[in-house]
């Protein structure tokens, strides 16, 4: 097991970050919703943006980014105690090494120190890894989301799954 850290991700991490997310997206089309194209067009400057929003959460081995996820809270009042995990990765060479668990353990703490009730994602039904890691986390399947998702045109079934805080 090696030693990984947890920590928000801030601006500063944005070329790690866009590196990281385009192999991810394109070696893992089900675990993401962007395309390859779309993740190519955003630049540096976009994935700065997209950081300096706080809603994204990473795992590294030293320096190295190894991973990361989504921690999307709601904003309005009446749906306020919930929030949208997602997308989740971790690098193929630290897949099954405990990264993806310290992530995981690290959002969960983050959304009770939030008071939140609820975490929630959607997962596709043949993502058979990820749906085993996310139920050895306290995620259960709620309901089946029919053509949730068209991959390259081809219609995707997702899992909605909720973890109670
Ligand atoms: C999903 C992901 C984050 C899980 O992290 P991980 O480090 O691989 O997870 P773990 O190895 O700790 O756990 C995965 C579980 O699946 C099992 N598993 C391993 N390979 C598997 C396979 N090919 N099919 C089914 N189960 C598999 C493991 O034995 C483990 O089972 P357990 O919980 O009963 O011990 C990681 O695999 C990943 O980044 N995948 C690509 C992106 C992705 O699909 N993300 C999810 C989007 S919703």
């Amino acid at each position: 097991m090696k030693n990984y850290t947890y920590q928000k991700l801030i601006p500063d991490h944005a070329e790690l970050w866009r590196i990281l997310r385009l192999k991810g997206v394109r070696d893992f089309p089900l675990g993401f919703l962007v395309t390859p194209q779309e993740a190519e067009s955003a630049d540096n400057d976009r994935c700065r943006e997209i950081l300096s929003s706080g809603t994204y959460r990473g795992v590294f081995t030293g320096q190295e980014l190894v991973g990361f996820c989504g921690y999307h809270r709601q904003t309005l009042s009446r749906i306020c105690h919930r929030a949208e995990v997602g997308p989740f990765y971790v690098a193929p060479p630290h897949q099954g090494q405990g990264a993806a668990s310290q992530m995981m353990q690290g959002v969960i703490q983050d959304a009770e120190a939030d008071g939140l009730a609820q975490l929630e994602l959607f997962v596709d039904t043949e993502n058979t890894r990820a749906l085993a890691f996310y139920e050895r986390h306290g995620f259960t399947r709620c309901a089946t989301h029919r053509d949730s998702v068209r991959v390259d045109g081809t219609s995707r079934d997702d899992y909605f799954m909720v973890r109670r805080l």
